[in-house]
């Protein structure tokens, strides 16, 4: 099963992401978790992605698709995937559908995780991300069972930079334009479908899964 789960910056893509591979058994494809484990070993990749990333700019579309290229050419990719946050602009998208026909793969579900402005503020502010594992908390909608700890690996909980209020907000405004742009690129298709995203996680996660098991 080879699907996009896109959404505005937020709307949740990761948190549901870990719960579809975990029931779907295919590899967890984050473009944003890429870049940030770049810019933690301090590679070349991530010293480029770091001066977009701290700006809430999008990091250009050569860099972007040449990681995507590299990593659906692995061999775990070959039973399906879930890409989180890729693509997130047409020429991006156009690459895809370019790399995946060169792949002989086709692609079965966008899932669009819907959400307002206000809730995505309110998400983003509460945000926790664990050091170790990635795993993401929410100080109200889903807290730790210890103050900032993780309940998966015991790692420590901090807050992204991007998700201080000045770089949140310019994220959210960029995203809404590409984003946009990349619903009226799959509308046609007939392969993508609007989520609910304010309902519980667990709700979510439902809605999602019975899309793809309907097909
Ligand atoms: P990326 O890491 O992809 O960030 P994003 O798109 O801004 O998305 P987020 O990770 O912020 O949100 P999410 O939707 O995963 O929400 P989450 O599940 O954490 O990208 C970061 C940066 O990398 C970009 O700004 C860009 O610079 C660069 N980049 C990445 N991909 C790129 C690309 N393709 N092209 C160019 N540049 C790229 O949930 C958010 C919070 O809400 C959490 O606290 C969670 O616990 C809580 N929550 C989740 N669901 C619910 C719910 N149903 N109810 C209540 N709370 C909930
Ligand atoms: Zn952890």
């Amino acid at each position: 099963m080879n699907i996009i789960l896109m959404g505005l910056p937020g709307a949740g893509k990761g948190t549901q992401a870990a719960h579809i591979v975990q029931e779907l058994q295919i590899p967890h494809i984050s473009t944003g978790d890429m870049f940030r484990h770049a810019v933690a070993e301090q590679t070349a990749l991530g010293l480029e992605a770091k001066s977009y990333m701290d700006q809430g700019q999008l990091v250009p579309d050569r860099v972007t698709i040449g990681i995507v290229r590299e990593r659906l050419a692995k061999d775990d990719c070959a039973s399906g995937f879930l890409l989180d946050g890729f693509p997130r602009t047409v020429p991006q998208a156009e690459a895809l559908d370019e790399l995946l026909q060169q792949l002989d793969r086709e692609l079965n579900h966008v899932i669009y995780i819907e959400v307002t402005k206000e809730k995505l503020l309110e998400r983003l502010t509460g945000r926790r991300i664990c050091r170790k594992c990635g795993a993401s908390y929410h100080m109200v909608f889903r807290p730790p069972a210890v103050e900032g700890v993780c309940d998966e690996c015991g790692g420590e909980l901090y807050q992204r930079d991007d998700d201080r209020s000045e770089t949140m907000n310019k994220r959210l405004q960029i995203n809404l334009k590409s984003t946009q742009e990349l619903i009226q690129y799959y509308e046609p298709t007939g392969k993508l479908t609007r989520i609910d995203g304010e309902q519980q996680i667990e709700q979510v996660t439902k809605s999602i899964l019975s899309r793809i098991r309907r097909s």
